[in-house]
């Protein structure tokens, strides 16, 4: 597992293109479960580039871009065994050398879920993608579909930008009682990682109400905005079509149902993404099966 820190060292990334694709794992570190998952996803089709970069331009001001955790040695031990041919470390002066740069603006569907309260953040995303995209030249990239709105956000860019690269999002995971993984739960002490819960809960309230026939938008949304109250702020409780990010008044077809809200001192999410029918409702993946981005 070689260690790359300047664009110099991506050299070295030459000699693993070849029959096989290269897979990049975008990651900021503060590995869990969830991030080792990308990586076995990844390793499945062919030699792996972990990056490890906390993104300053994705972090809103008063957000948590000076606390968000930091351990390399910690993320390097986890990742050795997996085997990734190569971790990208860059740091803040490698990914953006000059003040003022080119920025990447989002598309439609970063309006309204997270890009309403997160003004600039899918902005800042976009821009650290675009530019580990150039400098990796990945052929695949692996992306985690709990942040269910960026992969959308990045699979747009990917495909208005003509970006010769392909998106592979792998499902969320989730600890035993249903909390889905994520760097923030360590901010999270006894009573708000129990009130945490919620976020899963009003997902698991949701699908019970499809599976048991409910196709009306507002009642779903409102029985899972009903469980969110357990947290100290719901942000949203939202339903999009995948298909043109549109908010349907019925639910039907390949939609994403999905939740955020803040149990201090931490901003979570969660979502579940379904096809819809008449007869009945089953998780799928957001991206590459012709009806996204
Ligand atoms: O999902 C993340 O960890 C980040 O948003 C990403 C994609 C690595 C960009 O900084």
């Amino acid at each position: 597992m070689r260690i790359l820190r300047s664009r110099g060292d991506l050299g070295e990334l030459d000699r693993l293109r070849g029959a096989r694709p290269l897979v990049l794992v975008p990651t900021m570190g503060a590995l869990h479960e969830g991030h080792l998952s990308l990586v076995r996803r990844a390793a499945a089709e062919g030699p792996v580039v972990v990056s490890i970069f906390v993104n300053p331009a994705q972090f809103g001001p008063g957000e948590d871009y000076a606390a968000y955790p930091r351990d390399l040695d910690r993320d390097l031990a986890l990742l050795e065994p997996l085997g990734p041919a190569a971790v990208f470390v860059p740091d803040v002066a490698t990914v953006y050398p000059q003040a003022g740069g080119v920025t990447v603006q989002p598309g439609r569907r970063a309006e309204g879920l997270c890009g309403a309260g997160r003004a600039g953040h899918f902005t800042g995303v976009l821009t650290v993608v675009a530019k580990l995209f150039g400098l990796v030249r990945p052929d695949l990239a692996v992306f985690g579909r709990k942040d269910a709105q960026q992969c959308l956000v990045i699979a747009e860019m990917v495909r208005d930008l003509m970006l010769p690269v392909r998106l592979v999002d792998a499902p969320t995971v989730r600890e035993p009682d249903g909390l889905a993984m994520s760097s923030r739960n360590r901010y999270l002490d006894g009573d708000a990682r129990r009130r945490a819960l919620c976020l899963s809960r009003a997902l698991g309230q949701a699908r019970r109400l499809i599976d048991g026939g409910e196709r009306r938008t507002a009642a779903v949304t409102a029985a899972m905005t009903e469980i969110l109250g357990e947290s100290d702020l719901v942000e949203y409780a939202a339903v999009r079509r995948l298909k043109d990010w549109s908010e349907p008044q019925r639910l039907s077809g390949p939609t994403l149902l999905a939740v955020a809200a803040r149990v201090e001192p931490a901003r979570l999410i969660d979502n579940l993404v379904l096809d819809i029918t008449g007869a009945g409702a089953s998780e799928r993946p957001l991206l590459g099966a012709g009806d996204g981005p």
